[in-house]
């Protein structure tokens, strides 16, 4: 997958998984990356599909209607992708924390839905229920942040409070950050998602 790669300036800092909304690219969040953790390795990563030549992280058939199959195929295709980067840049594995924004938050709570050990925690801005009616992986402990708006005409308070559910019914600790902005990632939100980090993580 095309994507960008900066070792942190810390030994053991985690590796923060960027993951951008429709129409991104690998370097969008890079300026959200040095807010949450500005010693940590960074991991941009372009979604492999395109819509209208906009990037995304798998097919949609509709707004908000999301291709399954796809979705199934392109959670793998990260997956395993952070495998093969892992032992390319040679960063540990289970240090990888995703930070993704709407299209990107949904492959990443994707990840959640679909692996055990693929994420060691997510900060979820506006993500979507990606997937209904599959069995979630043991997350027990898996810190999660969501930032969600309650007038967000994407992705509904009621949607957040059925992913918050989900994800907590498979043992991940999820704390929600509600705003007022829609589907906007503020920068309110963004300080919210840095301090979650340092309190869950510890020093920056
Ligand atoms: C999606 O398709 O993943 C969601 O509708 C959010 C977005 O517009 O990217």
């Amino acid at each position: 997958m095309k994507h960008v790669y900066q070792p942190g300036s810390r030994q053991d800092a985690p590796v923060l998984l960027l993951l951008h909304g429709t129409g991104g690219t690998e370097r969008d969040l890079l300026p959200l990356a040095s807010m949450i953790d500005p010693g940590a390795s960074v991991l941009g990563v372009r979604g492999n599909v395109l819509e209208n030549g906009m990037p995304r992280f798998f097919r949609r058939i509709a707004e908000g209607v999301f291709d399954e199959e796809d979705l199934k195929f392109r959670t793998k295709e990260l997956h395993d992708f952070l495998d093969e980067a892992a032992a390319s840049n040679g960063f540990d594995r289970r240090n990888v924390i995703a930070v993704g924004y709407s299209n990107g938050a949904n492959i990443a709570a994707s990840l959640l839905f679909h692996y055990k050990d693929s994420l060691k925690g997510a900060i979820l801005h506006h993500p979507m229920v990606p997937l209904r009616g599959i069995p979630l992986p043991d997350l027990t402990g898996t810190p999660v942040f969501i930032g969600a708006g309650t007038n967000d005409p994407i992705c509904s308070g009621r949607e957040t409070e059925e992913l918050t559910s989900l994800l907590e019914g498979a043992g991940a600790k999820v704390q929600v950050h509600w705003e007022s902005f829609g589907h906007r990632l503020t920068e309110s939100e963004a300080k919210a998602a840095a301090a979650w980090y340092e309190n869950t993580f510890g020093a920056r």
